[in-house]
């Protein structure tokens, strides 16, 4: 829906409901998955529940941290996952409590694939990819912390239907959990993104060369994980113009707006994307490129995020560029991102250092509200 400019004064665009199928939001302000690190032996805490229910409005859309989908997807210590029935239930009670509040509540489904390590893999084993080639880039995708990343090991072909299958499974622990749907995290330079971009997939079966052929695995994993939850239950999130973790494309625009027609194939709910504009997780910087062309070829809903402040949420919204605006860092340091956006109130600042630290309280659940009782 476009909202027409003489409205935006009396409806911030970004506080209008929106239907995305069978969800009825209340807005467009949605909490992006973020990582925070604090979910010990990669089981979601208890801490969890007071983090995701501050941040939850009835209407609110919020998009779970990465978890991992198998034994060898994680990436980095204390993450979550999503894989055994002991994880699942660690997940039921943070997702209970979005629930009471009227939030709705997608659990991102995340292979980090090259970007581990040995020592968070079974039996010290390298990590897997599309490649063995391993990440060059110095630093963790943060684009600060000091990195340096093994050479993984190439999966074979029969070994790509497992990965798939692990995707169809935590899809299905996500529904046990009580998840309302799945993002398939396609993003970030992790296992999905490794095989869209040419850069870092050097294969030479079915899975590699071509556009058609480099997006076959992550087709794929939504074919299979639309076909075990429904597709009115599948997000994917891509960001074909990014680099991060070594990975990037020759032409980003074309694997993007090829993605964002194949996915109609399989009408999943919606399509979230990062924008151009960021050349670091974390950074911006002034660019031609845009997501437009893959907004208007995708016929789902369409999540933009990256840099995204009041102003520019109201403006993509309100001009059609995207249903839906996903906020990172805002959110974090802002429990009640959607009133202060009401309010046009002050926001907090967000404090970097506590962004991956493993304190259950700071950084974490004690950014202040704008009303001390929420
Ligand atoms: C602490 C932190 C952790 C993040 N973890 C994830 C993640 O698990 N999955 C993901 O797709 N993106 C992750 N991101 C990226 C954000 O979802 C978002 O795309 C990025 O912060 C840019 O948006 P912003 O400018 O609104 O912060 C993370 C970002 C931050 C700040």
């Amino acid at each position: 829906m476009t909202i027409s400019e003489e409205n935006m004064d009396f409806i911030p665009a970004l506080l209008a409901p929106y239907k995305m199928s069978n969800f009825s939001l209340s807005h467009r302000i949605v909490l992006a998955p973020m990582s925070r690190l604090r979910s010990y032996n990669f089981l979601a805490q208890p801490h969890a529940i007071l983090y995701y229910s501050q941040r939850t409005t009835q209407g609110g859309f919020l998009i779970g941290e990465a978890s991992g989908v198998s034994e060898t997807a994680q990436g980095y210590l204390n993450t979550p996952g999503i894989w055994t029935q002991q994880q699942v239930e660690a997940w039921k009670p943070i997702v209970d409590a979005v629930h009471k509040k009227g939030g709705i509540f997608f659990c991102q489904l995340w292979h980090a694939g090259r970007a581990s390590d040995n020592c968070f893999q079974p039996d010290g084993q390298p990590p897997i990819s599309c490649t063995d080639k391993p990440i060059q880039a110095k630093t963790h995708i943060d684009g600060v912390t000091e990195a340096s990343f093994p050479a993984p090991r190439r999966l074979t072909t029969h070994e790509i239907t497992q990965v798939v299958n692990d995707f169809r499974k935590a899809a299905r622990n996500a529904m046990q959990a009580g998840f309302d749907g799945v993002e398939i995290h396609g993003a970030n330079g992790y296992l999905i993104d490794q095989f869209l971009k040419d850069q870092v997939n050097d294969r030479t079966d079915e899975y590699g060369g071509s556009l058609e052929n480099r997006c076959r695995f992550p087709l794929q994993v939504v074919e299979a994980v639309a076909d075990e939850i429904g597709a009115d239950r599948v997000g994917i999130r891509l960001s074909p113009f990014a680099d991060y973790n070594d990975c990037a494309d020759s032409n980003p625009e074309a694997l993007g707006l090829y993605m964002a027609q194949s996915l109609n194939k399989y009408g999943i709910l919606y399509c979230h994307m990062i924008e151009p504009r960021m050349i670091t997780q974390f950074e911006s910087q002034k660019t031609k490129n845009s997501l437009l062309p893959m907004r208007k070829a995708f016929k789902g809903t369409f999540i933009v995020a990256g840099g995204y402040n009041r102003e520019e949420g109201n403006e993509v919204v309100a001009k059609g560029g995207a249903d839906l605006v996903a906020f990172g860092r805002l959110f974090l340091a802002n429990p009640d991102l959607p009133r202060r956006f009401e309010l046009n109130a002050v926001l907090n600042k967000y404090d970097r250092n506590t962004f991956y630290t493993q304190n259950p309280v700071v950084g974490y659940t004690d950014y202040p509200f704008l009303d001390p009782t929420p």
